[in-house]
């Protein structure tokens, strides 16, 4: 078999066998196929696509290529959740808590942010002592006794997706359909869960950026799960600008503890319960209505953030912030940004006020960048609401001027306010599952 005939038949849009695309990618994770073709494979993918034959099997070859997670000593159903990548989308740190107060068990492993895009173990290494590189043993003893943690991603979980990613990131193919699946549907399946809820998004802020392709995506991922013995479903919601009105690190962190103690931003807190709820339903939990109404209960009656103190002090994080008003601003510098015109804000961008976070410090460009946990960007006001000129319409936490003067231009170029009404995009559109798909 040669790499140089598997290339050729994709590009002409041949389905390739099972045969064909292990030996491509054990081939790339030994070293014995080099970069210049691998990379040749992934854009003949991109054009061409892949059955869904295709995507299960090289689902199946990244997943062998490292460790499974086994959950079965954790007795009960387990069930996980993945945010295909947004901009203050700090659902994560609201659901696990919730599903768990709720009865149900999640042993999470979670990423860190690359890009304009946050990720969850950045956020929770932003609250003092807490430690997310658990072993297993510490891992299942948490999840056992709290009902949920939260952990990075052991180092051999798919390695192979880790190879690849990186070129995607270095070839322009990150935005295939079947890449972005089997990347994230070997990651969900090695981590054991018999359950998992995507949370699909849609939007400027996202890799999708149209319904349809989103609709796609589910799919081809439900489909995946589906073939592995999984329970799965996509919820497929808006990210044109950015969930809640935070973004960065501790200042996430702060706005999980409102929504947890039942306040906060409207917006976080119904894509929150609506993604608890899809999660419980998956578990067996009853219908939609009933799982709805239990997660909306925990918060309404503090259990579900009892449940996240305890599992970030099982975790060894300080919670003594948690119960304080404005525990995040340990930022050196607050720059506010002013209404330059008076109407109604039509947009906020996502990608470009992720950028601009990421400019205060609070991401990295590159994966060794180191992170400003305490900056990032608050929102005074969101998309549809009256402004006046002159008021305060974000408030930037850096450790440095300049910062702030380079996202203010980012951040005001991403931002417009014109005279008439603005037409609202729907949070929730679209839940797909393999009975079909529910549009809302
Ligand atoms: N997230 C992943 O884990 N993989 C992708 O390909 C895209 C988003």
């Amino acid at each position: 078999m040669r790499a140089y005939d598997i290339i050729e038949k994709k590009r002409d849009k041949l389905e390739l066998s099972k045969g064909e695309i292990n030996f491509l990618i054990k081939g790339y994770v030994d070293g014995e196929i080099p970069d210049y073709q691998m990379s040749a494979f992934l854009m003949a993918v991109y054009f061409s696509g892949m059955t869904d034959d295709e995507c299960e099997i090289l689902t199946e070859c990244m997943l062998d290529s490292g460790e499974k997670i086994d959950l079965s000593e954790i007795d009960s159903v387990k069930v996980d959740k993945h945010s295909t990548g947004g901009v203050g989308d700090k659902t994560t740190l609201i659901v696990t808590p919730i599903v768990a107060a709720c009865g149900v068990k999640v042993a999470k492993m979670s990423g860190r942010g690359l890009g304009h895009t946050g990720g969850t173990i950045d956020k929770l290494a932003s609250i003092p002592h807490m430690e997310t590189n658990l072993d297993k043993e510490k891992f299942f003893e948490i999840v056992k006794k709290i009902g949920c943690s939260i952990v990075s991603q052991t180092g051999n979980l798919v390695p192979a997706d880790k190879k690849i990613y990186a070129l995607r990131d270095v070839t322009a193919t990150v935005e295939s359909k079947p890449l972005i699946a089997s990347s994230i549907m070997s990651k969900k399946i090695a981590s054991g869960a018999d359950c998992i809820l995507l949370d699909v998004k849609v939007g400027d802020g996202a890799f999708m950026k149209t319904f349809e392709d989103a609709v796609e995506l589910s799919k081809i991922m439900v489909n995946i799960g589906s073939r592995f013995g999984k329970k799965v479903a996509a919820v497929i919601t808006d990210m044109n600008s950015p969930l809640g009105n935070a973004v960065g690190n501790a200042l996430e962190v702060r706005e999980s503890c409102e929504i947890l103690k039942g306040s906060g931003p409207k917006d976080l807190r119904e894509v929150s319960l609506v993604l608890s709820a899809n999660m419980l339903c998956l578990a067996g939990k009853g219908t939609y209505e009933t799982c709805h109404k239990l997660a909306e209960n925990t918060l309404n009656d503090g259990s579900a953030f009892e449940k996240f103190k305890q599992m970030v002090e099982a975790q060894g994080g300080d919670i003594s912030n948690f119960e304080k008003e404005d525990y995040a601003s340990e930022a050196k510098i607050r720059h506010d940004v002013f209404a330059w015109d008076s109407g109604y804000i039509h947009a906020m961008r996502a990608e470009s006020l992720g950028k601009a976070s990421m400019i205060l410090g609070a991401g990295r460009e590159r994966k060794e960048d180191n992170i400003d946990y305490s900056a990032g960007i608050l929102l005074h006001r969101k998309v549809g609401e009256k402004v006046n000129k002159g008021d305060i319409l974000a408030t930037f936490y850096s450790s440095d001027e300049y910062k702030c003067i380079d996202a203010e231009k980012i951040f005001k170029e991403s931002v417009e306010i014109s005279e008439d009404l603005p037409k609202l995009n729907k949070l929730i559109k679209a839940r797909v599952t393999s009975q079909g798909i529910e549009k809302f």
